[in-house]
């Protein structure tokens, strides 16, 4: 069996990391025009800088959860592959033992030169010299912003086509092209399934789902997978 599961800030949320666009989430406290593209990157470095450094303090107290380690024992244990597509920017999955993991929206941990697109990897604060390796600069975080283009997405589009089930954890299926790859993977004959807190905006392109929260759900569906296999 081949498996394809796309993660979203709900897989973290139990972690301590904030979602998105739930009632409290960072949506919320901040105006994506503000933080999260390359114009406000461009108008206030500063502030974007703050923001980010903010996130990545957060990632570094936060540990995984029993939903990251219950999908990376899934990985270890299961016989077939498993591809985790993240769009999550924190290292909880890695922290957890996974190993085939696509992070598509970047990660906060590494630094991006923007001339010269050298990466490093980042612990705390954003330095503020220039880039060690062309001189340039300015660094920011490996992140995509929106009006980029996530990362790796030939490579996830073909294990989508080659998944005998996606499954998707912890997102509310707003950010494209992510929210497609239930139809994606759907139309290439997977079967779907939604793990999530509450119905996603995607939640009919599903074939199967079940709702609750992920260090709940995510464990006793993978002992099922692995039991059946
Ligand atoms: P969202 O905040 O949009 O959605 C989080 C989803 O997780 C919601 O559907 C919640 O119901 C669900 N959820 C919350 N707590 C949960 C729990 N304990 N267990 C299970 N599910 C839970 O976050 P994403 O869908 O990940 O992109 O957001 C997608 C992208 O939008 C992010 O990668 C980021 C953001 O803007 C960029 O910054 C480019
Ligand atoms: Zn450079």
């Amino acid at each position: 069996m081949n498996i394809v599961i796309l993660t979203g800030a709900g897989v973290s949320a139990e972690s301590g990391l904030g979602t998105f666009r739930d009632v409290d989430g960072l949506w919320t406290k901040y105006r994506i025009e503000d933080v999260a593209t390359p114009e406000a990157f461009a108008r206030d470095p500063d502030f974007v800088q703050d923001f980010y450094n903010l996130r990545r303090r957060n990632c570094a107290e936060a540990t995984p959860n029993a939903a990251h380690f219950a999908l990376a024992r899934l990985e270890a244990e299961l016989e077939g592959e498993v591809l985790i597509v993240t769009q999550n920017v924190d290292d909880l999955h890695e922290r957890a033992g996974s190993k085939r993991l696509i992070h598509m929206h970047g990660e906060l941990l590494k630094s991006l030169c923007a001339s010269c697109e050298d990466r490093l990897p980042l612990k705390g604060e954003m330095p503020t010299s220039p880039c060690q390796k062309c001189g340039g600069g300015p660094l920011r975080p490996d992140v995509v912003w929106f009006g980029e283009m996530p990362y790796r997405m030939e490579e996830i589009w073909n294990a989508l086509r080659m998944a005998d089930l996606f499954v998707s954890i912890g997102t509310s299926g707003n950010v494209y092209p992510a929210a497609a790859f239930a139809q994606d993977a759907g139309r290439a004959g997977a079967d779907t399934l939604e793990l999530n807190l509450e119905p996603s905006d995607g939640a009919s392109d599903f074939a199967d789902a079940r709702y609750g929260k992920a260090t709940d759900i995510v464990p006793v569906w993978v002992e099922e997978v692995l039991s059946a296999s």
